[in-house]
C-alpha cells in the first residue's frame, strides 16, 4: 500500500520470443493474465501487468540472417505484429518491455557486472551439449534418448570459455524456499517436480555466457561475451520497473511480483535460476509462481495443423474477442493441459454465450419492451421464487473471488454461469407471458422483471474482467446507471432505481450454424496458410555454383517398407530400393504428414550421398525430399513415373 491506501498489485508474462507465429496458446497465457489483472483493478488495486517480448540468441540471429536483415530489423517486424495481436485481444498490459530496449540492456549489464564483482559470477569453461532453439545447455545425463529434454531436438557439443553463476551456492536456500514457502510454486505437482527432481538431486553452476553468436547483451567487461539469454530475459522482471535505471520508483512500488504467470514448460526458470538471481542481488524474491499448462490440439500439438484455425487473429474477427477469451478461460482447468478445436469454441458458444448468457439478456429486455414499453413501473410485489434467485445472486461474487484470486477461472466462471442458469430458470418458474395475460398480475410481472435485471445487472459486473467488451452492451441494454456496477455492488440486490429504461440492442452473441461454420473455417484457414506463406520473404538465401550443386547425388528411389520409430513420434523409418541392389535406410520425420500406407510403393527423391546420422536409434542412410506446400503442411515429392536408381540432375 501507498499513500493513496491502494494495494499494489505486479502482473507478469513471460515476455515472448519474436515470432510471426504466436498462436492460440501464446494467447491463452495473455489473457489468462489480463483477466487477473481487470480482476484486480476493478477491486480497486492498483495495478501494474506487465509483458513484452524476449529478443535475443542466436535463434533470431539466425532468423534475421536467413531473411537477409539485420537482426534488429527483423525483431521491429515482429514486435509490431505482437503489439497488434495484444491490441486486438484487449489485453490490457501497463508496461511492454522489449529485452533490447537500451535500459533493459544497461541495466542486464550492470545486474550482470555486480555478481560478477561480488564473485557469485565467475569465468570458467564450459562443455556440453546445446539445444538451439531452446538456448539450453544440457548435461549429459539430463538428454533423453541424446535429445534435447524439453523439445526433443537435435542437441550439438559444444565447448567454450564461460562466465558461471554459483547456482550451486543457492541450492540450500532454494530448498528452504520451497519448504517453507509452498504457495511460492502452484501447482503443487509442479513444486515436488523441482524440488526432487531438479533441487534436491544436486545444482551444477549455470553458464551464463555465450561466445558463439553476438546478438545478445555484451558483458561489459569482457565484450565477446554475450550475457545467457535467460539471464537477460528473467530480469526484465525487475528492469522494465527501473531497477538498475536512474529511476527505479516503479521498483520501488511493485516489487515484490505478486504473479509470474508461466508456462509449464519454463517453471524450472522462473524458480530455480530466478530466485536464485534475486537471492544474489540480495532482492526480494516474486510472492508466487504459477505454472500454467498447454492448450493443445486435438490429437496433436499446438504447432501441428490438423485442420483447425488457431491462428488467434482469425477466430477474434470471426468470433469476437470476448468469445474466444470465454473459451480460453472456462475450457482449460488452471494448470492442466486444455484441448482446442474449432467445435469445442464453437459448441462452448452457442451453448453458453448465446443460449445461455446471450438470451437472458435479449429476453428480459424484449419482455420489458412487449409489456410495459421498455420501462419497468414503480409498483412491485413480491413472490416465493424469488428469495432462491437473490440469495444466490448476492451469494455468487463470494464464490466467484474465492476462484479468481486462486486464478481458476474456469471454476469462477462455473460458478457465475450457476448464476445465469438459474436466473434463465427463474424466467420458466415465473412464466411472465402468462402473468402478462391478466392486468391484474401488473405488479408482480413488474416484479419479476425488475429482479431478471437486477440479476443481469449482477451478473455483467462479475463478468466484465473475463468479458471486457460484452459487460458494457449487457448494462448499456440495461439501461444501468454506474453508480450501480461497481464490483462490490455485485453483491448487493435492489439497486437499479425505480422507474430506469431498458434498451434493445445488437444480439451479443449470435447462435453460430456449426456444421457450416466448420466447413468455411476449414476453407479460410488454408486461404490464411497460403497468404502468409506468400509473405514470407525468400531474399537473403545464400546462392550457390552449379559445382556446389553437383556435389549433391539425387536419385529416385521406391520406399519398399516403411514403419513408426518407437523412439521418436515424429519419424518414419523408410527402407527403400534405390537401385543399387541393396536396400536403404532413411530415417524422415514426416510421421505427422504421412502414415506408412501412405508411402509404400511410391517412388521418392532421395539425396544420396549423404553422411549417414544416427536419428533416435536408426541409422539414417540419406534423406528423401520433401516441400514445405504451407506453414505446416508438409507434402513429399513423388517421382512414380521414374524408375528406381534413375539419378536426378
Ligand atoms: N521467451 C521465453 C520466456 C522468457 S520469460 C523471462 C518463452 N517464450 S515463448 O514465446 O516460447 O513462450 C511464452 C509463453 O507462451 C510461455 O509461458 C509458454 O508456455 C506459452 N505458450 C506457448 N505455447 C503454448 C501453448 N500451446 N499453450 C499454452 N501456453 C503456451 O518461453
Amino acid at each position: 500500500m501507498d499513500n493513496t491506501g491502494k494495494k499494489k498489485f505486479y502482473i507478469t508474462t513471460p515476455i515472448y520470443y519474436p515470432s510471426d507465429n504466436l498462436h492460440i496458446g501464446h494467447a491463452y497465457c495473455s489473457v489468462m493474465a489480463d483477466t487477473m489483472a481487470r480482476y484486480k483493478r476493478i477491486q480497486g488495486y492498483d495495478v501494474m501487468f506487465l509483458t513484452g517480448t524476449d529478443e535475443h540468441g542466436q535463434k533470431i540471429e539466425e532468423k534475421a540472417k536467413a531473411a537477409g536483415i539485420t537482426p534488429k530489423q527483423y525483431v521491429d517486424h515482429v514486435v509490431a505484429g505482437i503489439k497488434e495481436l495484444w491490441k486486438l485481444m484487449d489485453i490490457s498490459y501497463d508496461k511492454f518491455i522489449r529485452t533490447t530496449d537500451d535500459y533493459h540492456e544497461k541495466a542486464v549489464q550492470k545486474i550482470f557486472k555486480q555478481l560478477y564483482d561480488q564473485g557469485d559470477i565467475y569465468k570458467g569453461a564450459y562443455e556440453g551439449w546445446y539445444c538451439t532453439p531452446c538456448e539450453s545447455f544440457w548435461t549429459e545425463t539430463q538428454l533423453v534418448d541424446g535429445k534435447c529434454p524439453d523439445c526433443g531436438r537435435e542437441v550439438k557439443r559444444t565447448s567454450e570459455e564461460a562466465y558461471f553463476f554459483r547456482l550451486s551456492k543457492y541450492q540450500d536456500r532454494l530448498i528452504q524456499l520451497f519448504e517453507e514457502h509452498p504457495e511460492f510454486l502452484e501447482p503443487a505437482s509442479r513444486r515436488n517436480e523441482m524440488l526432487n527432481n531438479f533441487i534436491k538431486p544436486g545444482l551444477e553452476d549455470l553458464c551464463v555466457s555465450r561466445t558463439s553468436f553476438t546478438w545478445g547483451v555484451p558483458v561489459t567487461f569482457d565484450p565477446k561475451h554475450i550475457v545467457y539469454v535467460w539471464v537477460d530475459a528473467l530480469s526484465n522482471y525487475i528492469t522494465a520497473l527501473g531497477y538498475g535505471s536512474e529511476d527505479d520508483s516503479l521498483y520501488q512500488k511493485y516489487w515484490p511480483a505478486d504473479i509470474h504467470l508461466v508456462g509449464k514448460e519454463i517453471v524450472r526458470f522462473h524458480t530455480i535460476i530466478w530466485p536464485a538471481m534475486l537471492m544474489a542481488l540480495n532482492l526480494p524474491l516474486p510472492k508466487k509462481v504459477l505454472g500454467h499448462g498447454w492448450l493443445i490440439l486435438e490429437g496433436g500439438k499446438m504447432s501441428k495443423s490438423k485442420g483447425n484455425v488457431v491462428d488467434p487473429v482469425v477466430l477474434c474477427e470471426r468470433y469476437g474477442v470476448d468469445a474466444i477469451r470465454y473459451f480460453l478461460l472456462r475450457d482449460i482447468p488452471f494448470g492442466s493441459d486444455g484441448t482446442f478445436s474449432n467445435e469445442a469454441l464453437i459448441t462452448r458458444i452457442n451453448s453458453d454465450l448465446a443460449n445461455d448468457l446471450g438470451n437472458l439478456v435479449s429476453r428480459t429486455v424484449a419482455m420489458i419492451h412487449k409489456y410495459f414499453g421498455g420501462t419497468i413501473p414503480a409498483e412491485r410485489t413480491a413472490g416465493e421464487v424469488d428469495d432462491d434467485l437473490i440469495a444466490l445472486a448476492t451469494a455468487t461474487k463470494a464464490k466467484v473471488e474465492a476462484y479468481a484470486d486462486e486464478m481458476q477461472f474456469s471454476s469462477a466462471l462455473a460458478e457465475l454461469w450457476a448464476l445465469i442458469s438459474r436466473t434463465n430458470k427463474y424466467i420458466d418458474e415465473t412464466a411472465p407471458w402468462v402473468l402478462a395475460k391478466d392486468e391484474a398480475n401488473r405488479a408482480r410481472l413488474a416484479a419479476v422483471m425488475y429482479n431478471l435485471c437486477e440479476a443481469i445487472r449482477i451478473i455483467s459486473i462479475l463478468v466484465s474482467p473475463f468479458l471486457p467488451h460484452t459487460a458494457p452492451k449487457i448494462q448499456q441494454q440495461l439501461g444501468a446507471p454506474a453508480d450501480v456496477l461497481t464490483w462490490e455492488q455485485s453483491g448487493e440486490w435492489g439497486l437499479l432505481p425505480e422507474g430506469f429504461s431498458v434498451q434493445k440492442g445488437e444480439i451479443i452473441f449470435p447462435r453460430i450454424d456449426i456444421a457450416k461454420e466448420l466447413a468455411e473455417l476449414e476453407a479460410q484457414q488454408k486461404a490464411a496458410r497460403e497468404a502468409k506463406e506468400q509473405a514470407r520473404q525468400p531474399e537473403g538465401i545464400a546462392q550457390i555454383s552449379i559445382d556446389d550443386f553437383a556435389k549433391v547425388e539425387l536419385r529416385v528411389a521406391e520406399v519398399k517398407d516403411c514403419e513408426p520409430v518407437k523412439r521418436a513420434k515424429k519419424l518414419l523409418k523408410l527402407t527403400l530400393d534405390d537401385g543399387s541392389g541393396t536396400p536403404r535406410t532413411v530415417a524422415s520425420g514426416i510421421a505427422q504428414w504421412y502414415r506408412p500406407e501412405d508411402l509404400i510403393g511410391h517412388k521418392v527423391v532421395l539425396v544420396a550421398n549423404l553422411k549417414p546420422a544416427v536419428l533416435c536409434g536408426v541409422e539414417s542412410q540419406g534423406m528423401i525430399l520433401a516441400a514445405d506446400c504451407a506453414k505446416e503442411d508438409v507434402k513429399v515429392l513423388f517421382v512414380d513415373n521414374m524408375p528406381a536408381g534413375a539419378k536426378i540432375r
